[in-house]
């Protein structure tokens, strides 16, 4: 569908780290089992990597505690952790057309998307390298002859679990703040896109982390996902995917050791549209909210409210934008979007795109798979979308977008909170009122306005509801990598 034939393909990366690394050593899981991972762009497996289970988990996690308690990481200077964080960052920068190789070979991200995922990456490590020496606590005029103050210590040994959407950052998100604080830690990367993390636990040992500081461990989300949540060792437990997941470990996490638990999860977000808008700005916003990483992002715009007034000229613009996508091989540089991660999240979409044609919503543009071979969704629209209809409720997670009309500002704040989530909302408008009204109305951890999905390391991230527990990135993301001591002296 595109005119252009100057487009250049990107050679893809080598594989190199495919197993678990337990205490600064690269191992085979304990088992012996292996896992495929797959290209989404053809459907043909990648390589194979070391299944990680209970009992990899188990050394993994002794030799964080190790390594919490004894090594030279407890020992070190603040401003030494911090260094050698920066000396990740600088390693990630070397090698980041590789790294954004991984990314777009084992997710499917079109390339240039996935080198933009690094400069965030690098970019988060550069803000938490910074954080490593300012992280101190108060002194306290309590009653009587004291002194008391607090100080903010490390948890201990942290327990990391991640999805495959932003497999990079994510880790980024995980690593950056867990390991200013001082902690150590056990990640479980999605069993979708190991590759790229692993590189990356490769330039964490190049950079000289000491052993056990950095474990990583390959598997699958019931065995070593649940293994990990509900082990009696583990201080803490970060976790990033579907709600339903986070429930399942935020359960395990009660059930053994009252670990403290984060949790980013799904969400069903407003985007809204008002008449006054700059129109072209929010037809290209729109669609790059929801469009985005192939629809796979827990805050995509995937509730779209338009202001009836502008409605049929606005879902016009967005079919029209729709039908211009080069969808294809994410190594080519002219490509916009690439395949969905997985044959089960592309079956998952196409029987959302069943249940809205079903449910009555009006199909304008795609609605189908494209090709054959690989995991490729065409950017499909619906417009005539009702609150009530499963694609206006449940998160699709894929490149379809659903249209809703609205009159005013007291109905579109109502009808944007009727949802068990809460992560991310937006409103396009020049009338500051009205963007006041929604910043403050709409019950979510992120408000946009005339802009979407505008990250920042120093701005935290999480959610409202079912959205989440806690908030990553900025400075809120310390609380969760930090217990708090008081210290009361007599004097
Ligand atoms: P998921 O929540 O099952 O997977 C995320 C991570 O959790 C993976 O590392 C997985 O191995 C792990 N996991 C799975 N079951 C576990 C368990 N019982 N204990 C511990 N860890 C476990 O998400 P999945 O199945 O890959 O995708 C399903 C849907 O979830 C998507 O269609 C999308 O709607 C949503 N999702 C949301 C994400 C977000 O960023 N909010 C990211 C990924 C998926
Ligand atoms: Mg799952």
């Amino acid at each position: 569908m595109t005119t252009m034939s100057s487009a250049k393909r990107i050679q893809p990366p080598q594989i190199t780290n495919k197993q678990l690394f337990i205490d600064g050593m690269w191992v085979n899981s304990v088992s012996g089992k292996t896992f495929p991972t797959v290209n989404p762009s053809t459907g043909e497996v990648l390589c194979q990597v070391s299944e990680g289970d209970k009992a990899d988990i188990e050394m993994a996690v002794k030799a964080a505690r190790r390594a919490f308690e004894g090594g030279p990481w407890p020992r070190m200077s603040s401003a030494e952790r911090g260094r050698l964080i920066y000396k990740l960052a600088g390693a990630i920068e070397k090698h980041a057309e590789e790294l954004a190789g991984l990314e777009s070979l084992d997710n499917g991200k079109p390339f240039k998307d996935a080198l933009g995922d690094v400069g965030l990456v690098i970019k988060c490590y550069r803000y938490y390298a910074g954080w490593a020496d300012k992280i101190h606590g108060k002194t306290i005029p309590i009653e009587g002859p004291f002194s008391c103050f607090t100080r903010r210590e490390a948890i201990g040994v942290v327990g990391q679990i991640i999805p495959w959407n932003f497999p990079l950052l994510m880790q980024a998100w995980k690593w950056g703040p867990a390991l200013a604080c001082g902690n150590t830690l056990v990640l479980k990367p999605a069993e979708q896109t190991p590759l790229s993390a692993l590189r990356v636990t490769q330039l964490c040992a190049d950079v000289g982390f000491p052993p056990g500081v950095i474990n990583v461990v390959p598997g699958y989300g019931p065995t070593a996902g649940a293994a990990l949540s509900e082990h009696m060792d583990v201080d803490k437990i970060a976790f990033t995917g579907e709600t339903r997941t986070g429930q399942i470990v935020l359960t395990a996490a009660a059930n053994s050791n009252l670990k403290r638990c984060s949790l980013e999860l799904g969400g069903k977000s407003p985007n809204v549209i008002f008449a006054d808008a700059d129109l072209d700005a929010a037809v290209d916003g729109a669609y790059f909210a929801l469009f985005f990483n192939q629809g796979q992002c827990c805050c995509a715009g995937s509730r779209l409210f338009v202001e009836e007034k502008i409605h049929d000229e606005f879902v016009e613009k967005l079919v029209a934008k729709a039908r211009k996508q080069k969808v294809g091989d994410p190594f080519e540089t002219d490509t916009t979007q690439g395949p969905q991660v997985s044959e089960e999240q592309m079956n998952r979409i196409l029987g959302y795109v069943e249940a809205g044609k079903q449910g009555g919503a009006k199909l304008q543009v795609g609605g189908g798979r494209q090709g054959d071979k690989g995991y490729f969704v065409e950017p499909t629209v619906f417009s005539g979308v009702h609150d009530e209809m499963k694609i206006a409720k449940e998160e699709i997670f894929g490149p379809v977008m659903s249209v809703l009309k609205f009159k005013d500002v007291d109905e579109v704040i109502k009808r944007g909170n009727r949802t068990i989530y809460g992560l991310a909302a937006a409103v396009w408008t020049k009338d500051i009122q009205k963007a006041f009204a929604l910043a403050n109305g709409l019950r979510a951890g992120t408000v946009w306005v005339n802009c979407y999905d505008v990250f920042d390391a120093a701005a935290p991230f999480g959610g409202y509801k079912m959205s989440g527990l806690g908030r990553e990135l900025g400075e809120y993301a310390l609380d969760l990598y930090t217990e708090v001591k008081t210290v009361t002296i007599a004097i």
